[in-house]
């Protein structure tokens, strides 16, 4: 299978899909820059008397150096704000952070050839960049065994960062987000140091610290290419102060091996990322551990995972499956079951867009317009889940809001 210009694996076997599901066709008509202007406008009013009444009762609002203390449910901004802007760029994260996220994915990490971080969601960026319009980089398309996955394109760890730093983002996904075309060729890949740099600047200019979730993305794959991830993002860390345990920044990884290795390198809080029950970690599948997906999220699975770790982001499939037509049936034992462990749950992903949304939650049948994405939102957070990764910050604060205010 090739994964040339889409999502890419999630370093398992037997994936049943990456949780994206960005697949939907057709032109849309969103007001998208609309949803954005108004959620840059309740920033800067600041939240609503009712909200911050209930961060007393589900979280501080001053939630520097704990990560107990973040507010309930978390509004994490997947890859930013992706719904809005072009993914992992400083723009997307910013954009975040107005909107109100209370931690931006900044990055999912991966290396170039000289053993930089930066922030890509894939090591492949011919459908996240403008890689294929540079012809000095054409010899460089090729096609590798990616976690098990024949993958076509433009690898990260082939290009220098000053080669890297060439080229442009654009919209993965233009045919469900035509709008955000708008800003491709606007930014720059970013690189860890720069996000930690913007990070420290924001922290200061709002007075109180910006909390980020970087991912390790493949770390048996690079590790075996010379190029382990656990020591590099350990050193940058440290360089800026950020790798204790009251630092405002939780990493995660879906390979456990590489969150054990990162547990006696930082202190920071760590989660360990379940993707579909039926499939394996990648590091087990090098490694020879049969254990599956399904193992892990057994209480004994659970309290493994909490003897290095303080959380897990599992698929919302884990959290509430769905029966052969998309729609959600009951809500398994996992939240419980992780509580049990003292383990947090972080699910991924909420989107607004009908193709990602549970099928009893679309509207209509426009695959690029909103479906009922505030009652799916309701519905995952009234499992007690303790936060969520969302393309659409905006659209998972004023749900929260809703459901705060019912609770
Ligand atoms: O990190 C949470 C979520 O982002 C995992 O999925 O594929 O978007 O990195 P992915
Ligand atoms: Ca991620």
């Amino acid at each position: 299978m090739s994964t040339h210009g889409t999502q890419g694996t999630h370093g398992t076997q037997a994936t049943q899909g990456s949780n994206d599901g960005l697949n939907g066709t057709g032109p849309g008509r969103r007001a998208l820059l609309g949803a954005a202007v108004l959620g840059a406008g309740a920033t800067v009013l600041g939240l609503p008397a009712t909200a911050r009444a209930d961060e007393k009762k589900h979280g501080s609002g001053d939630y520097s150096g704990d990560y107990k203390s973040l507010p309930k449910p978390t509004i994490i901004g997947h890859r930013g704000a992706s719904g809005y802007r072009p993914e992992h760029t400083l723009g997307s994260y910013q954009l975040a952070l107005d909107l109100g996220a209370h931690i931006i994915e900044a990055g999912d990490l991966v290396p170039t050839k000289d053993g930089h971080l930066v922030c890509r969601h894939e090591p492949e960026i011919g459908g996240t960049t403008d890689v294929a319009a540079h012809p000095e980089f054409a010899d460089r398309r090729t096609t590798k065994l990616l976690d098990g996955v024949s993958t076509t394109g433009w690898f990260t760890e082939d290009f220098t960062l000053a080669e890297l730093k060439t080229l442009r983002a654009k919209e993965r996904v233009p045919a469900n987000r035509p709008h955000n075309t708008l800003y491709d060729g606007r930014w720059e890949i970013p690189t860890f140091e720069e996000v930690l740099r913007w990070r420290a600047e924001q922290s200061r200019k709002r007075g109180k610290q910006v909390w980020i979730y970087p991912e390790l993305k493949h770390p048996t794959y690079f590790r075996k290419l010379g190029l382990g991830l656990e020591e590099r993002v350990a050193k940058v860390l440290r360089k800026h102060g950020l790798d204790k345990k009251n630092s405002p920044v939780i990493l995660q990884s879906f390979e456990p091996t590489s969150i054990e290795r990162l547990n006696k390198l930082v202190g920071n809080p760590l989660a360990v990322l379940l993707s579909a029950a039926n499939s394996r970690p990648w590091d087990f599948v090098e490694t020879g551990d049969p254990r599956t997906t399904a193992d892990l999220v057994k209480p004994a699975g659970l309290r493994w995972i909490a003897s290095y770790a303080q959380g897990i982001g599992p698929t919302l499939d884990l959290i509430i499956p769905k029966d052969t037509a998309g729609n959600l049936t009951t809500p398994t034992t996992l939240v419980r079951d992780a509580h049990a462990e003292g383990l947090i749950l972080h699910p991924y992903t909420m989107r607004n867009e009908n193709p990602f949304l549970p099928t009893n939650f679309r509207k209509g049948t426009d695959a690029d317009a909103y479906g009922d994405a505030f009652g799916a939102f309701a519905t995952y957070f009234a499992t007690g889940i303790d936060g969520v990764f969302t393309d659409n910050p905006d659209t998972g604060l004023l749900a929260r809001e809703d459901f705060l205010r019912k609770s």
